[in-house]
């Protein structure tokens, strides 16, 4: 059998040390990368303090991330959704201290020391707001989609003028669309709340 000569198999022998201390030098160097990549995400997000549907909160939240995203992806709030995410269609709106809001353009960051309120909180325990039971008894809904951010809609209206006249309320609504149609039903929801008033 050949056998190498005893210079040749000290290189080979340090050779391989050499390898063995640069792959692990090289994994060490991956982790602190990882690590400061993770530090450096961390310290990117923004401290808020806000209220959402009455509940005092601190968070962290990124500085690109919209009240929409913040409220479904981290608050679990799924009652808000999406539908054109650039502030047309109106699926997405809440309150914020009162007012409404294309929460898909808005940025969380835009809420500190602000009060939201997402349709989860429109009522208390487990009563109907009048404005969800109004729709509720006219049908004003079909598959739902839109039905979230017209209600908060309402109820936004309502509060600041409860007994609008038609053109009023079509004027205020006109930015919630609703694509299967239900303008009628939720027009007569509406007009019921405002008799009432
Ligand atoms: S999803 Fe926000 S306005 Fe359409
Ligand atoms: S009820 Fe379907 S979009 Fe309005």
């Amino acid at each position: 059998m050949f056998r190498a000569p005893m210079v040749l198999q000290r290189l080979e022998a340090r050779r391989r040390r050499r390898v063995a201390v640069q792959g692990a030098a090289a994994a060490a160097a991956s982790n602190t990368g990882r690590a400061s990549r993770n530090e450096k995400a961390r310290r990117l997000k923004i401290e808020i303090r806000t209220r959402v549907n009455g509940r005092a909160m601190a968070a962290a939240v990124k500085p690109n991330q919209t009240l929409l995203e913040w409220l479904r992806d981290d608050l679990h709030l799924k009652g808000s959704v999406e539908g054109c995410g650039v502030g047309v269609c109106g699926s997405c709106t809440v309150l914020v201290d009162g007012r409404p809001v294309s929460s898909c353009l808005m940025l969380a960051t835009n809420v500190e020391e602000r009060q939201v309120t997402t349709i989860e909180g429109l009522a208390p325990g487990d009563e109907l707001d009048p404005v969800q039971q109004a729709f509720l008894e006219n049908q004003a809904f079909q598959c739902g989609y839109c039905t979230p951010g017209m209600i908060m809609a309402t109820k936004a209206l309502l509060n600041s003028n409860p007994r609008p006249t038609e053109e009023e309320v079509r004027d205020y609504l006109s930015g919630n669309i609703c694509r299967c149609g239900t303008y009628k039903e939720v027009l007569a929801a509406v007009k019921g709340l405002a008799e009432k008033s």
